[in-house]
């Protein structure tokens, strides 16, 4: 055979399994909110990995058990370069429309901290903290949860408080038992205003249940095993960030005393193999997550709303 016949059948060979390689990484990060899509798009998505897999068993048959002229091995070639070519424009279309639909998040979430003044970047602070929980935890742990959609959840896991009246999300002085239980709704509002979103389904559950208490004691009274591991996880990370966030009502607390907070609440509000990973991580990684704008507001010296500060 003519070396250059084999040297591009043999390229040919490679670039197939490059990508093919490429696209199984492919299917095993992106089963995620935004491409999940249901069962008959799983089906499309292994029925191209199929494809891709019978195209390259095709092309070593060609190579192997015929006598490819030149013409046959620049077609095999340049087949495989195409294979190449849509999946790279597949792949940086898929980061593009993920990219944005964060930022529309944001944006999402932007009206929100608009509304109350006291949620300035907290919801950030949550994301942020959530991804740094979620990097540290155990591998069996990992990967119960996919970290697209827990990106997503901890950051609109408030989005329920664009129902809640003003004059509630605002008020200065300690909230009235009437006024809790309207508070309280907000988890279910979020996940009444995020219904539209078919992709968010897996989600739901996540943010409904992210004021659930490990003692059965939370908003739905859900038993401590039946929360949802990510809510668990938002669930520290919102503590922590209620409590070292300043707000209108309540100064600043500092990591220390947010700490002892945490560990005070383990086991009966929060999980605690949760809040043990979480003080494992070091104090300067934690104190990254903190939204620029907030580092650069002082203390405020004001008296606290109540004690369910660090569960609203
Ligand atoms: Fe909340």
């Amino acid at each position: 055979m003519d070396i250059l016949i084999l040297l591009l059948i043999l390229l040919g060979a490679l670039i197939m399994v490059y990508n093919i390689t490429c696209y199984s990484l492919f299917l095993r990060d992106t089963r995620d909110v935004l491409l999940s899509g249901g069962n008959n798009v799983g089906l499309w998505r292994k029925l191209a990995l199929c494809l891709l897999i019978f195209f390259l068993l095709g092309y070593l048959f060609i190579a192997i058990f015929t006598d490819p002229n030149l013409l046959v091995a620049l077609i095999l070639f340049f087949g495989s370069v195409f294979v190449s070519i849509v999946l790279i424009l597949m792949f940086r279309l898929l980061e593009t429309v993920k990219l944005r639909s964060l930022d529309i998040a944001k944006a999402l979430i932007g009206v929100i901290d608009a509304r109350d003044p006291n949620l300035n970047g907290h919801s950030l602070h949550v994301q942020s903290l959530t991804m740094l929980i979620y990097k540290y935890l155990p591998r069996q742990l990992k990967s119960q949860i996919n970290s697209v959609s827990l990106e997503y959840a901890s950051l609109l896991h408030d989005v329920g408080k664009l129902g809640i009246p003003e004059a509630i999300l605002n008020k200065p002085e300690k909230l009235t038992d009437e006024e809790w239980e309207v508070m309280r709704t907000h988890p279910s509002i979020g996940v009444r205003f995020l219904q539209p979103i078919k992709a968010f389904e897996d989600i739901d559950d996540w943010i409904r249940y992210h004021h659930e208490r490990v003692d059965g004691q939370g908003y739905y009274k859900l038993d401590g095993k039946d929360i949802p591991l990510a809510s668990r996880i938002i669930s520290v990370a919102d503590t922590y960030s209620a409590v070292t966030l300043r707000r209108s009502y309540k100064p600043a607390k500092t990591y220390e005393d947010a700490v002892a907070i945490l560990r005070d609440a383990a086991g009966t509000q929060l999980d605690s193999t949760i809040v043990d990973i979480f003080l494992a991580i070091p104090k300067e990684e934690v104190d990254a997550c903190m939204p620029e704008k907030m580092r650069e507001h002082g203390d405020a010296a004001e008296e606290p709303r109540g004690t369910a500060e660090t569960n609203a």
